[in-house]
């Protein structure tokens, strides 16, 4: 190997350095489930809070992210869309960049049509990307972040054909980042719940992590308390990737994203058998639906990754912040070969 051509993992994460970070971690904007506590939680925390404006429902991002303001003045309050979503209504969007947040991070689309206002706000882009050849797009909208994502991840992302694993994805991003984009920051998302998981992302080249489920589990969320419950008692083989809880929640993602969440009774009866639920599924909606007014989880979705395996307790964010933080100093400290 050419060491010459391997980019050095800094020492100070320049994701800390730039964002004034404390730790190299930034919440996951989760749909419904980051709403304005938490991002503010995490930002009082030291990290970056960027509040869940998923779907772009204008009410629930105005309503989340006003909750999340106070917390600006300490310059890591941002914000996460969906961009698909955002070609069908941008009007959250919008609302959100006229309070000029610190980033706002775009997934699961063309980040382009978004970059020229989203800059003109002052604001920086994250682009969350599943794959190598999604990189140059992201780059050419000007993103500051980029998150890499992969199928280990809680919630959607790619497809079991087309996901990459982080502890690959990462490394050839840095990579590539060092040669094609030397100023942009990497970030790994997927699997990162202690200390020993945002340790590695950084060996693995990552300036930081996104976080998703583990502070999904955690007080300030907005899950409800009987999935985060189910997350805590999961092994990390209790999830699945498939296209089951889109269809019963009638959400129309296009391929090539599919949904990591736990693999409950209702998710076993279809996940082999997704073109029948597709042409048919009014029986199966209504038991879903059923599922979720009962707070029934093994009918209605518990979104949480492979992490969940990582998850033993629901206390407050700014606590698994602290301890992933001196966990992964206290790892990076002691290990050699
Ligand atoms: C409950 C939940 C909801 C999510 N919603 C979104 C979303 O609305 N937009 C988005 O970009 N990513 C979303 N994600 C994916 C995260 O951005 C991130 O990639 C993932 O949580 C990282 O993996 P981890 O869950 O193992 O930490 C969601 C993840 C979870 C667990």
């Amino acid at each position: 190997m050419n060491t010459a051509s391997r980019p050095q993992t800094p020492t100070v994460s320049r994701f800390c350095t730039r964002y004034q970070l404390s730790t190299p971690i930034a919440l996951a904007p989760m749909a419904l489930a980051s709403g304005g506590a938490l991002a503010a939680a995490c930002a009082q925390a030291g990290a970056l809070g960027l509040v869940g404006g998923g779907y772009g429902d204008l009410a629930w991002t105005q309503r989340e992210y006003t909750l999340a303001l106070p917390a600006a003045t300490t310059g890591r309050i941002g914000c996460g869309f969906i961009t698909w979503k955002l070609d069908e209504d941008a009007s959250a969007l919008d609302w959100v960049l006229q309070h000029r947040p610190r980033a706002v991070m775009l997934s699961f689309g063309d980040p382009r049509p978004y970059a020229s206002r989203i800059a003109a706000a002052g604001s920086s882009l994250i682009c969350q990307i599943q794959r190598l050849e999604q990189a140059a797009q992201a780059v050419e909208a000007g993103a500051d972040v980029i998150v890499a994502q992969g199928g280990e991840a809680g919630g959607h992302g790619m497809d079991a054909l087309n996901a990459r694993a982080v502890i690959t994805l990462v490394p050839e991003l840095a990579d590539w980042l060092a040669r094609h984009a030397p100023e942009t920051l990497l970030l790994a998302a997927g699997g990162v719940a202690d200390g020993r998981t945002l340790a590695a992302a950084r060996v693995l080249g990552a300036d930081g992590a996104l976080v998703g489920s583990r502070l999904w589990a955690t007080q300030e969320s907005l899950a409800p308390e009987g999935a985060k419950a189910q997350a805590v008692r999961a092994s990390g083989d209790g999830t699945a990737r498939s296209a089951v809880f889109d269809v019963l929640r009638r959400k129309n993602w296009p391929a090539p994203y599919d949904f990591r969440a736990l693999r409950n009774d209702l998710h076993r009866q279809w996940e082999s058998r997704i073109d029948a639920l597709r042409a048919a599924p009014d029986a199966a909606r209504a038991e879903y639906d059923a599922g979720v007014k009962a707070g029934d989880f093994s009918r209605a979705h518990a979104t949480v990754g492979e992490a969940t395996g990582l998850i033993q307790d629901l206390p407050p964010a700014a606590q698994v912040i602290a301890r992933m933080t001196a966990q992964a100093r206290e790892v990076l400290g002691q290990i050699s070969l």
